[in-house]
This record gives C-alpha cells, structure tokens and sequence, in this order.
C-alpha cells in the first residue's frame, strides 16, 4: 500500500503532536513541516530528521505530498487552508475551521472547488465520552431531547497562553457547540449569551462566557465556557460535562469524575469508557488524537467522507459568530445555518 505523504503547517502544540504521529503511522510517512519560527522548525528537524521550511508554500510544493495537518493559530487558518486545497493537497486542519464565517466559507469553497478532503480536527468526536452519548441518543435510550447543559472550563494557564488571539467562543466553545449539535442531531437556531470580564481584563478578554440556546429540533440547552480554573486544581487542564434530558432517558458526562452515566426510569448505567487524551504507551502516542488522525488517513485513501463534514464545521462557526454578536449587542441573535439537508441527522 503507497504510504499517504504527510506535511505539517505550524509546529506549537498541536502541530508538533501531529508531526510525531505522521512517523508512528507505517501507512504514513511524514514528507517535511512547516513554521515562520526557524527556531520550531529546527528543533523538529533534529528531533526527526526530516525537511523543514519556513514557508509552507515550499512545503506544499514537495513531491509526494497528499495532505496537510494545518495547526496555525486559531485566527490564520484561512491562507493556508486554500493555498492547500489550490495545490490539490488533503487537510486535516485544527478546529476552529476558521474564527469568521467570511473565512470558513472560503476555505469550505476551495476545498469543493480542488476535490480534496477537509476534515475539521474537532475532538470530541473521538472522545468515547462523547460517542457513548451519541451512541445513547441514536439508541433511542434518551427520546426526544428536551434540553442539555455542556461545560468546557480550562485551566488560567491556558487563558494567559491564547488571550488576546483567541476568543474563548471559539477556542473552547467549538468544541462543545460541535459536539452538542452532533449528539443532539440537530442544528442550533437561537443564542443568547452573556459574559463577564474580571481576572482576564488584563488582557481585554472574558473569563467566561454562557449562552442559552435554541436547538432547530425544540431543545433548548445552557452552553458554559470559561478558563479561569485555578491552575492544578484538577487531574486534567480541560474540565468537560454535558447533561442531556429526553422524554425517555438521560445521559450524563463528567470527563474528570463520573465518566458517563445513561439515566433511564429505574434504572441508571454506568459507562467508563477507555479514555485517553495524548497518553504515550511504549513510546508510541495512543488516545483521541491517534484515532482522529488514523480517520483522516482512512478517509484519504478510501475518499470516504469524514466524521465532521465541512458544512458542520461552518455550521459551529457561525454559532460561535452569533454567540460573539449576542455578547456584544446584548441580544437575542438568529443563526443562519447553512442549508444542507439533514445537516446533523
Ligand atoms: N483539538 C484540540 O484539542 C486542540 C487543542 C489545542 C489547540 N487546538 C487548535 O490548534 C490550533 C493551533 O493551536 P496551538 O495551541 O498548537 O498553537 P501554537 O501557538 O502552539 O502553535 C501555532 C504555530 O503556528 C505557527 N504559525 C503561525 N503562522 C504561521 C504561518 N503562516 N505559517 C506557518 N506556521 C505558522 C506559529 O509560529 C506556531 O509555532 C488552533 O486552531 C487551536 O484552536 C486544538
């Protein structure tokens, strides 16, 4: 089998994770990385021994390149994105798709245009928490969903790392906006947020930010993100809970305790899934970014589509927009999705 041709654009936290598990893979062979730091790219080279640029329009122009993890930050997503997609390269690109939806759109357009797979690396599609609930919901344990609460709190280490280029609506709140809408099966319609802005003043940003929303299927849920956790105040950074309540059933997740529970009446079960975030077992990285790298493999050699479809990762761009706009105006803001049938079904 032809190995896929890896390439790495930005090599911070995430882009260094990907690179090392482009070497892991014997179905994978990583090509080369890219970053405007000389610095991060010479440390990759002497720690893999493979060719480095500073400007990933050389990178793109290796031969045997097929895709691109892009792990730039949050806001610079979208230049090479499409240089990506023009140079007919696949890309796994981090979450968010983009932070504006002027941005996604184009990305999403350049990449239907060139005929090469996008997949948005939103996570908690590989989280098995996460999987038990949808599996719960799809099972038919939970009925129709009458309303969800999801939390996503992060550590002030974090805060202090991204403050200032990163909106905490898009950093932390992609992740729980894909994931309820994809558990839920359902698009949200409706936001009304609200924010407050005590110890992250120093860096004109919110500590934390809380929306209620409309889901297009009548539920309506409470999405709390915030990232002013004292650091070390629990085993993991990311603190993570969803409570989701139907006519028949209920599903719960507490990521650092509980693991997850499927309410339904008299009787409640248990599930501890096997869960890891980044672990290294023998020296090879196992966990949630392993098995979504392994999908977006698959999906380049199989042309299947991926597990987050491009129109879903524009869809959690403008609800985190609108959750923006609902923060700053102090009104109750309309999404408008995009208009793919059955978008979450
Ligand atoms: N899936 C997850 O669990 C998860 C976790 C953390 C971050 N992220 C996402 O990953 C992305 C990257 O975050 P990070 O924390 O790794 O950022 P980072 O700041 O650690 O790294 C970003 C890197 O991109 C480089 N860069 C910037 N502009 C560039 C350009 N034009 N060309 C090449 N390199 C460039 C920077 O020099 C830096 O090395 C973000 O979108 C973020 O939201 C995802």
């Amino acid at each position: 089998m032809k190995q896929v041709g890896i390439g790495v654009i930005g090599l911070g936290l995430m882009g260094s994770l990907f690179a090392q598990l482009a070497v892991q893979f014997p179905d994978a062979k990583l090509i080369g990385v890219a970053d405007i730091d000389a610095d991060r790219t010479l440390k990759m080279r002497e720690q893999l021994g493979i060719p480095t640029f500073t400007d990933y329009t050389e990178l793109l122009s290796q031969a045997d390149l097929d895709a691109v993890v892009i792990a730039t930050p949050d806001a610079f997503h979208r230049a090479p994105a499409i240089a990506a997609a023009q140079a007919g390269k696949h890309i796994l690109l981090e979450k968010p798709l983009a932070t504006t939806s002027a941005d996604a759109q184009a990305i999403v357009e350049s990449c239907q245009l060139a005929g090469v797979t996008l997949m948005v690396g939103h996570i908690l599609r590989f989280d098995p928490h996460y999987g038990e609930a949808y599996r719960a919901v799809r099972n038919g344990k939970v009925g129709e969903i009458v309303h969800l609460t999801a939390r996503r709190t992060t550590s002030t280490a974090d805060a202090e790392r991204l403050a200032g280029r990163v909106s905490i609506s898009f950093y932390l709140g992609s992740h729980s906006v894909d994931a309820i809408q994809w558990i839920a099966g359902s698009p949200i319609i409706e936001v009304t947020s609200t924010s407050v802005r005590k110890q992250m003043a120093r860096f004109n940003t919110d500590d934390t930010v809380m929306s209620l929303l409309r889901f297009e299927n009548g539920a309506i849920g409470m999405l709390e993100n915030s990232w002013i956790r004292p650091n070390g105040a629990a085993s993991r950074r990311i603190g993570s809970s969803l409570l989701l309540m139907g006519t028949k059933g209920a599903v719960q997740i507490e990521t650092n305790t509980a693991g997850v529970v499927v309410y339904q009446p008299n009787t409640s079960e248990p599930i501890t899934p096997p869960y890891s975030f980044d672990k290294t077992v023998f020296g090879q990285i196992s966990g949630v970014y392993r098995d979504e790298f392994a999908h977006f493999l698959d999906c380049v050699r199989t042309g299947n589509s991926p597990i987050v479809s491009p129109q879903q990762a524009l869809s959690t761009v403008l609800v985190c927009e609108a959750i923006e706009r609902s923060v700053a105006e102090g009104v109750k803001c309309a999404v408008e999705q995009p208009k793919t049938p059955g978008l979450f079904a």
